[in-house]
């Protein structure tokens, strides 16, 4: 057995990869070649960066692969990889075909310390100690050897490189499963680093997931739960009427995929989502022993994916999680953004915590059995992120309502699609609702929540509430002179089109309102904040908006 003549170098950027890559070529009289230099010749002389920004991660991946694969027939040759290649399969896959691979390891604080622009002049991306981490599992994982560069020179790497590869090279290349071991999918694989076909990518602290929309994508829940959480079995929560229809779909997905699942259920509607029910959830995953590399899968609507959600960010002090929605609610809004909570003391969502999901399964096709009136309610979320963020889909809801509601499958998918990269927009600008931007969808809420409130949470579901509310904070825009009156006329239209209400229920407490008005979390102190529309897809903050404005809305609301 022989052993090829090929040796690739992964790592974080600042680890020195392609100064060590020349020193190691010229120790073994080979020829160095850094791939980012192919990518830019390639690529009309944009840097990899540039590449990215212009056409997104994952063009920039698959070119990189391309060249890795051609790389991977050359023989007397050192590759220095860009540090996210070995995201891509296919890429992962050429380097340790061709050869061996070698990670240049250092500590984050050094990385930082050394880093700015690389040797030659290119800026390198943004990077996190979280990320880091991620990709350090996934080095460790594909390298057949690791050195720790901290306190080496460039020289002293390629010389201890050298030692290794004459010495022991051959056995580590020709060893029994060791492509299968290298291909291994690391249990913290960043996932949504490379995921072609994912709708959007939602960037958090806590890592970057993919969300794929499609119709029929249940049918592959396995594959998506394994290549985002490499876990071998998984607890898949849901309610009584979406395992009762869609169960089986999900089950024996994973079960093909070769995970173990089991499943619990809860009784449908919002008053599962409890204290009693989470204590019977811990249990239930006590029982079956469960770990904290095994996954959570949250299969429902709104209330299962907070339930499910705030489950797995508790139990174990967090065990990964994947949101399969199948509510129009929960696609387009509460399976994105990692907000999860249950309900206590007649306080809704009162304890919870930001917790992200490693993917989100939105198969379009589950909607088919969803009762009508949820289907119309996820319709209020869907508005309100056209109104907020994009006139084109204004106009598409305008022209093609019927057809949406019908369900038809193209349009349908393309409308929750955008909607969930709407979603995934906001929520990668400001995870944590700090920065500002999350706020913008909070329109219609204010009001929306308290609403909610002062009916019980009985006598409208979030998306009607959302609706009459949206009515509310276009009236106040329009009485504060934010918003021009064409703009309410038209999203009352729409409104009373998809069969949402435009006011609050007759009977609706004024006081139970205000008084609920105050308890809601999106008062920030010094004012109430409302966030009215200037125009399509141009929000603003406003916290100077006179409370008698607000009242005097309300008694019209009210009125009969
Ligand atoms: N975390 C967030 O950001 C966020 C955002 C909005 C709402 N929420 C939460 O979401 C919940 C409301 O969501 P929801 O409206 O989806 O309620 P839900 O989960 O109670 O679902 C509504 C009803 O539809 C049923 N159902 C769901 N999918 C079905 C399907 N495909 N076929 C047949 N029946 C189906 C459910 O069993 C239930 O009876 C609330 O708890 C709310 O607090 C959270
Ligand atoms: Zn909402």
């Amino acid at each position: 057995m022989s052993t090829p003549e090929h040796i690739t170098l992964i790592g974080f950027s600042g680890t020195g990869k392609t100064e060590v890559a020349k020193r190691l070529a010229a120790l073994l009289g080979w020829e160095a070649i850094d791939s980012d230099d192919l990518i830019e010749q390639r690529s009309g002389g944009r840097t990899p960066a540039e590449v990215i920004a212009e056409e997104g991660e994952f063009r920039f991946r698959a070119i990189e692969a391309v060249i890795l694969s051609e790389l991977a027939s050359r023989q007397r040759l050192v590759v220095a990889c860009g540090g996210g290649a070995p995201v891509n399969e296919t890429s992962r896959r050429s380097m340790v075909e061709a050869g061996l691979a070698v990670w240049l390891d250092a500590h984050f604080e050094e990385t930082e310390a050394r880093d700015g622009n690389d040797s030659k002049g290119r800026e390198r991306p943004l990077r996190s100690p979280r990320i880091f981490d991620q990709r350090a599992a996934l080095y460790r994982t594909t390298a057949d050897y690791t050195v720790l560069t901290d306190t080496l020179t460039p020289e002293d790497v390629a010389k201890v490189i050298l030692a290794w590869y004459r010495l022991v090279g051959e056995g580590a290349y020709n060893r029994p499963g060791r492509i299968e071991q290298l291909l291994r999918v690391p249990s913290v694989m960043p996932a949504a680093l490379d995921t072609p076909h994912a709708t959007a990518i939602i960037r958090t602290a806590s890592g970057d997931y993919p969300a794929y929309v499609d119709w029929g994508g249940l049918e592959r829940l396995g594959e998506y739960v394994k290549r985002a959480t490499g876990a071998r079995r998984a607890f898949v929560i849901s309610d009584d009427n979406v395992l009762g229809i869609w169960g089986e779909t999900a089950l024996s997905s994973l079960r093909e995929a070769g995970i173990d699942a089991a499943s619990l259920a809860l009784e449908p509607g919002d008053g599962s989502k409890s204290i009693e029910n989470a204590g019977r959830a811990y249990d239930w995953l006590a029982s079956l022993r469960a770990e904290r590399r095994d996954a959570i899968v949250a299969l429902g609507g709104g209330m299962v994916d907070d339930f499910a959600g705030f489950i797995a960010g508790t139990y174990m002090r967090g065990m990964p999680v994947v949101q399969a929605p199948t509510s129009l609610l929960a696609m387009v809004d509460a399976s994105i953004g990692g907000k999860t909570a249950i309900n206590h003391v007649g306080v809704k969502n009162i304890v919870g915590l930001f917790y992200q999901p490693r993917a989100v399964v939105a198969d379009v096709a589950t909607l088919k059995t969803l009762p009508r009136r949820a289907l119309v309610e996820g319709l209020g979320e869907v508005i309100k992120h056209a109104l907020i963020r994009d006139p084109e889909l204004l106009e598409l809801l305008e022209v093609r309502l019927d057809d949406l509601l019908a369900l038809e499958p193209e349009l349908t998918t393309q409308v929750i699609a955008r909607n969930v990269q709407i979603k995934g927009e906001v929520v990668s600008e400001d995870e944590r609702e700090t920065g500002g931007v999350r706020e913008i969808l909070n329109y219609g809420h204010t009001l929306g929540h308290a609403f909610e409130a002062a009916g019980g949470y009985e006598s409208l579901l979030h998306g009607e509430a959302v609706a009459a509310g949206m009515m509310a904070a276009a009236e106040i825009g329009r009485r504060v002179g934010v918003t021009p009156p064409e703009l309410v006329e038209r999203q009352r239209k729409l409104i009373e089109r998809a069969g949402l209400p435009l006011r609050p229920p007759p009977g609706l407490d004024r006081e139970r309102i205000l008084a609920a008005l105050s308890l809601d979390k999106k008062v920030v102190a010094g004012g109430q904040r409302w966030v009215l529309l200037e125009g399509v897809g141009r929000p603003v903050v406003r916290a100077d908006v006179p409370s008698s404005v607000v009242e005097a809305v309300l008694d019209d609301l009210l009125s009969p």
